[in-house]
Parts: C-alpha cells; sequence; structure tokens
C-alpha cells in the first residue's frame, strides 16, 4: 500500500544542537496550518518531546494539545520503520516529524528510507560541523535525492557572521543549507514544558520544506 503520510526527519549526530526544538517548532506550525501532525519522538531519554508533553499537560491539564506524539525506543525492539506505519496508523496523522538520537547512527541511517524531508540542525562551532560529515553519511545513501540539508541554528546574527561564513564553506563543500537560519533565543525557543503557539524562524523553515516537496 503507498504511504498515504509525509516524513520530516531531523537527525544529527551530536546531541544539543537544536533537534527537538526544530522538531517541535516544525509540528507546532504544521498543525498551525491545519495540518495533522505526529512527532515521532525516537529519541528517548533526553529531555525530549516527550517529558516536554507530560509537563505541559500535568501543569495545563487541559490544554488542546495541536499535534500527537508517539513515543519509540530501540528498546522496545523492533525496527523503527515497522513501528511508524502502525504508530501513524493509530493517530491518523498526515504528517510525521520525526526527531532522532544523536548517538543512532544506523537508526538514522534507515530512517532515511522513509523520510521525504531531512533537516540536519547545526550551530556555527567547529565541535558541531564537525559531525555533519558523519552523519551526511549515514544519511545519503537511503535519502532520495534532493532532500536533505543543513539547518544553521541557534546563530547570533542571522545571515552575518559566523553564519555567513559556515554557509559558505557549507556550500564549497556541496551541502544543500536551508535559506532559513533558526536565531540564538532562549525567550522563543527554551519553552520546555510550555504550549508553542508561535513559531518565530520556523514559519520560513516550514515554506522551504513545503516547497521542495512539491519538486
Ligand atoms: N534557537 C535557539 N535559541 C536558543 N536556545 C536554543 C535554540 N534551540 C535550542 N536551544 C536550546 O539548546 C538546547 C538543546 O536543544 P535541543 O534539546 O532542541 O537539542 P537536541 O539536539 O534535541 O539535544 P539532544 O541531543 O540532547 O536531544 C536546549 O537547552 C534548547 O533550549
Ligand atoms: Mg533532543
Amino acid at each position: 500500500m503507498p504511504r498515504d503520510y509525509k516524513v520530516w526527519m531531523i537527525a544529527t549526530l551530536k546531541g544539543g544542537v537544536g533537534k527537538t526544538k526544530s522538531a517541535m517548532f516544525l509540528a507546532q506550525e504544521l498543525a498551525n496550518r491545519g495540518e495533522h501532525v505526529m512527532i515521532a519522538d525516537a529519541d528517548p531519554g533526553t529531555q525530549g518531546v516527550t517529558d516536554w508533553v507530560t509537563r505541559l499537560l500535568r501543569d495545563y491539564p487541559h490544554y488542546d494539545m495541536p499535534w500527537d506524539v508517539q513515543q519509540w525506543s530501540p528498546k522496545y525492539g523492533g525496527l523503527l520503520v515497522q513501528w511508524l506505519d502502525q504508530a501513524v496508523r493509530q493517530t491518523g496523522a498526515r504528517r510525521v516529524v520525526l526527531d532522532l538520537g544523536a548517538e543512532m547512527a544506523d537508526v538514522v541511517a534507515t530512517a532515511a528510507i522513509l523520510a521525504d524531508q531531512i533537516v540536519i540542525p547545526v550551530g556555527t562551532h567547529q565541535d558541531e560541523l564537525a559531525r555533519l560529515e558523519p552523519t551526511w553519511r549515514a544519511v545519503k545513501p537511503n535519502a532520495r535525492a534532493g532532500i536533505c540539508g543543513v539547518l544553521l541554528t541557534r546563530v547570533d546574527a542571522v545571515g552575518k557572521g559566523a553564519a555567513s561564513d559556515v554557509r559558505r564553506v557549507l556550500a564549497h563543500d556541496a551541502y544543500h543549507t536551508y535559506e532559513t537560519e533558526i536565531p540564538r533565543s532562549r525567550a522563543a525557543y527554551d519553552r520546555f514544558g510550555l504550549p508553542i503557539e508561535q513559531t518565530g524562524a520556523y514559519a520560513a523553515l516550514t515554506d522551504e520544506l513545503l516547497k521542495r516537496e512539491e519538486y
């Protein structure tokens, strides 16, 4: 049976780069546009999406969640790709945003088979950029052509300074980089346990991803 849902996969083989934030804000933006979205939280053990929702519903028991969340762990046994189909069917979602763990290169590689778009969040510091190559290596062999891109996150000045330098290097190394950059802003993005509602720069990123989906 052909798949009747789209998967946006978020993955970098490095912790703390903004994967979970990106997954939640993209899901929120799609939900704001009327889409039925499910986040597949495949990164248990970090302060991830499931923890965030648990906290939110504890503090705001009547909050009407704008998107669904389902959690997967390698510990459950079985493959993510098989689980995903079932989880999506349970929720009836038409869009999935997949938040993957930083240590799971093999899971990242197999998940790439399912992805309609792949977002690789990374900051402008060298230790984060150094993890791009291994991430790309895990994802590329299984991903359809033209669906991968690097997302510059937590940048101090959008389009300037370090962000523009890094963008030049990435272009030289033939990485596709999304036009949208996510500014560093604790106030906007550090909302653990709170409703998101405002999605900031992730609205522009959503436009970019939807546009790429058309090709
Ligand atoms: N645009 C931003 N501006 C400021 N802080 C941010 C931004 N995006 C994420 N952060 C902060 O950076 C930290 C890491 O973000 P996040 O949890 O999304 O990364 P992650 O890649 O999912 O990390 P992990 O590998 O631990 O799962 C968090 O404290 C988060 O609040
Ligand atoms: Mg995370």
